[in-house]
């Protein structure tokens, strides 16, 4: 692959994904692993074709994304692997959307799984893995010091207008986007991207007929058919896609 001529130093490693320095300044290449963890790292593994699959579904959904308007850190698919991707800032702030009650906020508030929210649900956690990425407030941002209580307003809209365009998104592959995480980043020249990945690891994906989830909970509640939900999600997408 000619791309790979460009990949340099590894500038860091996490649970999922590696980033490699290229001989652009502003450009990183991002190496999806087949690695999965959950609950901050207690429970690990690895499924087949996972790092392929959420590299081809996050090219899809960014591509998709940037041709509606919203600025991300994409700039290309390398190979089944790897993306080359703008080098960004990244905030230090998990911006987390609930169109449905699940998770996190179906045990935090004692309400069933699967009831559609009446409103969006926002949330956002502290991206700290020694304090497992904690829920926090928007006064507790500001006073970290992650963004200031403007920038998060825009930050906000960003997720909403982005919550938006991937319920249509879905829907259209034959998926309820019950809820999403996503990570923002700023590049050197102060622009607010969309940065990191946006897939089965990062959304709950449940099928509008059957209710089937075709996510990471597969893993994370030992439902097997992993490996097989990530293909369908990328099937779906592509699909949708490609009749646009
Ligand atoms: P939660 O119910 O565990 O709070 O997760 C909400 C959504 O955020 C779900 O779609 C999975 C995603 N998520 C991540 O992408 N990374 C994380 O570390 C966590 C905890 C959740």
């Amino acid at each position: 692959m000619q791309f790979n001529m460009i990949k340099k130093e590894q500038l860091y490693e996490g649970k999922a994904k590696i980033i490699y320095a290229t001989e652009q300044p502003e450009e990183v290449v991002v190496y999806f692993k087949d690695d999965a963890t959950a609950f901050n790292a207690q429970k690990r593994g690895s499924f087949a074709d996972k790092g392929e699959m959420n590299n081809a579904i996050t090219v899809l959904i960014y591509e998709y994304l940037e041709k509606q308007g919203i600025p991300t850190h994409f700039i290309q698919k390398l190979n089944e692997r790897e993306q080359l991707v703008r080098k960004v800032e990244i905030i230090p702030i998990e911006f987390v959307t609930r169109n449905y009650v699940a998770g996190s906020m179906a045990q935090r508030l004692g309400l069933e799984e699967g009831i559609k929210c009446e409103n969006t649900v926002y949330d956002i956690c502290y991206k700290k893995d020694e304090l497992g990425d904690p829920l926090i407030n928007d006064d507790h941002a500001v006073l970290l010091g992650l963004a200031t209580y403007e920038e998060l307003i825009d930050m906000y809209d960003f997720t909403a207008t982005i919550n938006d365009l991937l319920i249509e998104l879905f829907d259209e592959a034959g998926l309820i986007l019950a809820d999403f995480k996503i990570e923002l980043g700023i590049t050197s020249d102060n622009e607010l991207v969309l940065a990191d990945e946006i897939s089965p690891d990062t959304c709950r994906l449940w099928d509008k007929e059957t209710g089937e989830k075709l996510d990471k909970d597969r893993f994370r509640r030992d439902l097997g058919g992993v490996s097989e939900a990530y293909h369908e999600v990328h099937n779906r997408l592509k699909k949708v896609l490609e009749s646009k």
